[in-house]
């Protein structure tokens, strides 16, 4: 084995390589380790599953449980779903963190509220916002696409969705940057903001039964199942995972998906032609491709075994946790043609970008429009836009879940000189 030569040396996870690049690994895991005991940087151990047909399996398998009482190490390593300070601030009672019952009773009642129909409704809301982003740093011919226009678009997105005032929005703005910044670090701010974010959530629950609106958070509160409605920590809780689950995911699948659309020319120029014929096709099957291509989950959040079973061949015991590569299954030759190539009129692409199972991504409908509009908008209002800088000197942010930039440095003509 020792002297197999480079290419078959296990790999080293985590490390500053493996965070702007971890596919080579990933696909040297899913061919030689496909289930693999790995310990993390945090030092706790988990399985990474990197292969398609057993991710699928493990995100569908109701033995490994969302709960992170099921982790069999000590209390200090529990409760990672990737969101930070949640523990503190008692939010833990979320969708990622429970199972059927009490998952399948409250994924029905926001299920009532958060409807496709809400979301359908939200487009031009979404085109607006998009527009304004634009707008604020058009002229300069230059702009980071992260912090000016990925950042702020969904966090402003949920907040107007949810019913958050517009004069409260920049406090999310501000409490959602220190945590996506920090996210992975120290704790004190991220905490902090947290529980600010809390305190203000649980009083616009108050401030909403008194005065109910068209919002999301009214229908929450509204949202009744078989006389059952979600308590006061409930809904609070609800609120902040749609914030949290919607927020750093989007950031990410813009950044990732622009990034990714401005090293592919030849693509980026077919989709360019596509939506100057006012076309939606390509669009629809490039934002799928954007997502399993470089999506902005590289991990599922964290799953237990309650029992002793196998995954891949692989006996886990149980307490062990489970940690799903949607990154590595996303990239299986088992599954996909030319895995590691850029196809954005891919049809056959049933991804797991999104999840699967009963925790598939509720927000998957308000991703997508949020997405396709971001996209189409900066791709037509830029449509020269180009890194401003050498790749190699773009930093990844380096969190265990989500895959995301750092900053994307681009420059374009400006409109008022195109048309000059
Ligand atoms: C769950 C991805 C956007 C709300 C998930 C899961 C994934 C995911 C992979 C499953 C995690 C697991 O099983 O461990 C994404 C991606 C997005 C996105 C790639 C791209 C932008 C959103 C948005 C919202 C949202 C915009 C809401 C506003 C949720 C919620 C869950 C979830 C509430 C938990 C569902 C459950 O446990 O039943 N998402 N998400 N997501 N997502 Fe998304």
């Amino acid at each position: 084995m020792n002297d197999a030569g480079p290419t078959n040396a296990e790999p080293e996870l985590f490390s500053w390589e493996f965070a702007t690049d971890p596919y080579p690994a990933y696909a040297w895991l899913r061919e030689h380790a496909p289930v693999r005991w790995t310990t993390l940087p945090s030092g706790v151990g988990a399985w990474l599953v990197t292969r398609y047909g057993d991710a699928r399996e493990a995100l569908a398998e109701g033995r490994l449980s969302k709960n992170p009482a099921h982790h069999a190490e000590p209390a200090g390593a529990k409760g990672k779903t990737g969101i930070p300070g949640e523990r503190g601030a008692d939010l833990m009672t979320h969708l990622l963190n429970i199972d059927p019952p009490d998952h399948t009773r409250l994924r029905r009642l926001v299920s009532k509220a958060f409807t496709p129909r809400r979301v359908a409704e939200f487009a031009p809301r979404v085109r607006e916002l998009t527009d304004r982003f634009i707008d604020g740093f058009g002229p300069a011919g230059q702009a980071d696409l992260i912090h000016d226009f990925a950042f702020p678009l969904p966090i402003y997105a949920i907040c107007d969705l949810l019913g958050v005032p517009p004069e409260d929005q920049d406090d999310f703005r501000d409490w959602a940057g220190m945590m996506i910044r920090h996210g992975g670090g120290p704790r004190g701010g991220v905490a902090r903001s947290v529980k600010r974010m809390r305190a203000y959530l649980v009083e616009l629950i108050h401030r909403k039964r008194e005065h109910p609106g068209d919002d999301l958070i009214s229908g929450l509160i509204r949202a009744s199942d078989h006389g059952e409605h979600l308590s006061e920590n409930e809904a609070a809780a609800m609120a902040f995972i749609l914030l949290f689950a919607g927020f750093e995911t989007t950031v990410n699948l813009i950044g990732n998906g622009v990034h990714t659309l401005l090293r592919h020319p030849r693509q980026r120029a077919a989709l360019q032609e596509s939506l100057a014929r006012g076309e939606s096709d390509l669009l629809e099957t490039a934002v799928e491709e954007l997502l399993r291509y470089d999506g902005p989950v590289e991990l599922a959040t964290w799953r237990y075994a309650t029992a002793p079973l196998t995954i891949g061949g692989q006996p886990v015991a149980a307490g062990d946790p489970v940690l799903v590569v949607l990154a590595a299954a996303d990239r299986d030759p088992a599954r996909f043609d030319a895995p590691d190539t850029v196809d954005l009129a891919r049809r056959d692409n049933p991804h797991l970008g999104y999840g699967h199972g009963i925790h598939y991504c509720l927000g998957a409908p308000l991703a997508r429009l949020e997405a396709r509009t971001a996209l189409a908008s900066l791709l037509t209002r830029l449509p020269d836009l180009r890194l401003a800088v050498d790749p190699a000197e773009l930093r990844w942010r380096g969190g265990l879940i989500m895959r995301g930039l750092r900053t994307l440095p681009v420059e374009f003509t400006p409109e008022a000189d195109r048309s000059a």
